[in-house]
């Protein structure tokens, strides 16, 4: 059994990526740590009880984490998410944040990954704001995890929220430097421009959420705002790779649940960038070792769509 332990900021996508995991056999979800991002910690915390609900996984352990990065001016993502950042498509009979745990999802990271030393892989698809902590509070926690899967940052100097700089990271771009300052494990990172480069067709997306279950409903209802989005004019000019829809977050976790999903990928030293007129949040790409990392991350460069269609339909099952 794979051991994964999910850092999300819930929005469509990582609701997507949570119930592949949930879904993926030999896969068990030790817990899921909520972060700020795409909406409030609240709503983060409420939009994965929605999400484990509809799996029936309401006993996975959900835990509220940090509600602000560690500097900088905060931002969501509401123009593609929704404000609740489900597509504010509300449901009557969500479950209440009483079910998440009094344990802070800080302090459950490091006990998580410190009860099962080298075996827990950790995919992070919200900004990096609690494992940054987490990293800082107790700094063997890269050298005890199996893997750090990451979504967020570039390869190609491109942004989705400002010209350089990939929402995840340009959210808290000192909690990504010191994770990536730091990491001791193997670390895979699914940037944005690779993301775009695998898009999911209109025509894919639309057999896929017209499966007749409750998880095909329930993503159906909550993917229309991102949807309409999606065709947004603004919207559309910070995309690369042509149309159809992004599920960004997805691909972290199909690279955690089997690195055979990845057909092709790169080595580098990877850093932050955290001033800079234009490029604050920019990942920075070390091609040369010039900075003498001793560890170096692997840019995931190419899926596998078929297989990781396959994934995404099961998901739904
Ligand atoms: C990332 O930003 C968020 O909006 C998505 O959930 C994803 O994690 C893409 O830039
Ligand atoms: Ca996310």
């Amino acid at each position: 059994m794979k051991k994964l332990l999910l850092d999300v900021d819930c929005g469509v996508d990582d609701a997507q990526a949570i119930m592949m995991a949930l879904a993926a056999p030999d896969v068990q979800v030790l817990g899921i740590t909520c972060v700020k991002g795409n909406t409030s910690v609240e709503n983060v915390c409420r939009n994965v009880l929605r999400v484990l609900q509809v799996c029936q996984g309401l006993e996975i352990p959900v835990f509220k984490g940090v509600s602000k990065p560690l500097l900088g001016v905060e931002i969501s993502a509401g123009h593609f998410h929704g404000e609740d950042g489900l597509g504010d498509a509300p449901d009557l009979n969500a479950p209440g944040l009483d079910l998440v745990q009094k344990e802070g999802a800080v302090e459950a990271i490091i006990r998580i990954v410190t009860e099962h030393p080298g075996e827990v892989a950790l995919v992070a698809i919200g900004p990096l704001t609690n494992l940054a902590l987490a990293v800082r509070l107790d700094p063997s926690i890269p050298e005890k995890l199996k893997a750090l899967y990451i979504m967020g940052g570039n390869s190609d100097s491109r942004g989705n929220v400002t010209m350089c700089a990939e929402f995840n990271f340009a959210s808290d771009p000192e909690a990504a430097y010191i994770v990536l300052d730091d990491y001791r494990c193997p670390t895979y990172i699914a940037c944005w421009e690779f993301t775009c480069y695998s898009k999911l067709p209109w025509e894919f997306c639309d057999v896929w959420l017209e499966q007749d279950t409750a998880k095909a409903r329930f993503m159906k209802k909550i993917s229309q705002h991102s949807r309409q989005a999606s065709n947004n004019e603004a919207v559309e000019k910070c995309l690369v790779g042509g149309q159809g829809f992004i599920s960004c977050d997805s691909y972290a976790v199909a690279a955690a649940i089997d690195d055979r999903y990845i057909l092709e990928s790169e080595q580098v030293g990877v850093t932050v960038e955290l001033s800079g007129t234009h490029t604050r949040g920019m990942m920075v790409l070390d091609t040369q070792g010039l900075l003498r990392k001793t560890h170096k991350a692997t840019i995931l460069r190419k899926v596998d769509m078929e297989k990781f269609k396959k994934l995404l339909m099961d998901s739904m099952k």
